[in-house]
């Protein structure tokens, strides 16, 4: 077992309570507003790193068809309990996408967790590998930000958070520029459609605000 999956294993209890508290979690309502006025009923979207289903919440209401994978166990069980509808997988995305095999979706989401994967380039050609022709990606990256407290380093532990736990000495959180990911989506077969910078959530017992950017891009 990871320590990130035992660390989100250990929070999961209290995940939907903290990001909607002080921590203030808003990349699941960033990303959705984003995609939604390309979702209609019907629509099969795929989420990774799904949490608790807060990123998938609103499509699911639209009447999207939702399958999620996530590491962490846990986080899926409440998943289950809140959404019974959705098609749900234990996973690696380290690992790939094994259990999914050939499968398209005409929507992918990676809301708050492409900062843990070990290579983002592999990771983000490996969604747009299950997008339809003309589908959309939807994620979140965490921005290296030179000067900040937090985020001027590459990657660092990820440290206290909203919960404490020993294993959040023991993961990292890798980050990148716009222009990074920008190339990176080119390289994907995606183009490039949107993105903004927006306050992600507050960190730590200090509060530190930490910034995220979301981008939306299509399959060509
Ligand atoms: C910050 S939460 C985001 C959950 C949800 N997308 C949201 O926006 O609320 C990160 C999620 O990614 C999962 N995760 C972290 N690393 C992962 C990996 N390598 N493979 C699959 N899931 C992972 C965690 O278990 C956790 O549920």
């Amino acid at each position: 077992v990871r320590p990130i999956q035992r660390f989100y294993d250990t929070f999961a209890g209290v995940y939907d309570e903290a990001g909607r508290g002080k921590f203030q979690w808003m990349p699941p309502q960033v990303a959705q507003e984003l995609v939604l006025p390309k979702a209609r009923a019907g629509m099969k979207v795929l989420d990774v790193g799904i949490g608790t289903g807060q990123s998938v919440e609103k499509l699911a209401e639209l009447g999207c068809e939702i399958c999620g994978v996530d590491i962490s166990e846990r986080m899926l069980k409440l998943t289950r309990s809140k959404f019974s509808v959705f098609e749900l997988h234990q996973g690696d995305l380290d690992q790939g996408l094994p259990m999914l095999q050939e499968r398209l979706f005409d929507i992918v989401m990676a809301v708050g967790v492409l900062e843990f994967v070990q290579d983002i380039d592999k990771t983000l050609r490996l969604l747009s590998s299950h997008l339809k022709p003309q589908g959309w990606l939807c994620f979140t990256f965490e921005e290296f930000i030179p000067g900040h407290e937090l985020q001027k380093d590459r990657q660092s532990p990820s440290g206290p958070g909203a919960i404490n736990s020993p294993d959040s000495t023991l993961f990292l959180h890798h980050r990148q520029s716009v222009e990074e990911i920008q190339q990176i989506i080119a390289n994907s077969g995606l183009k490039w459609v949107e993105q903004k910078r927006f306050q992600a959530y507050l960190k730590s017992e200090k509060l530190i605000p930490m910034f995220y950017r979301v981008v939306l891009a299509q399959k060509s």
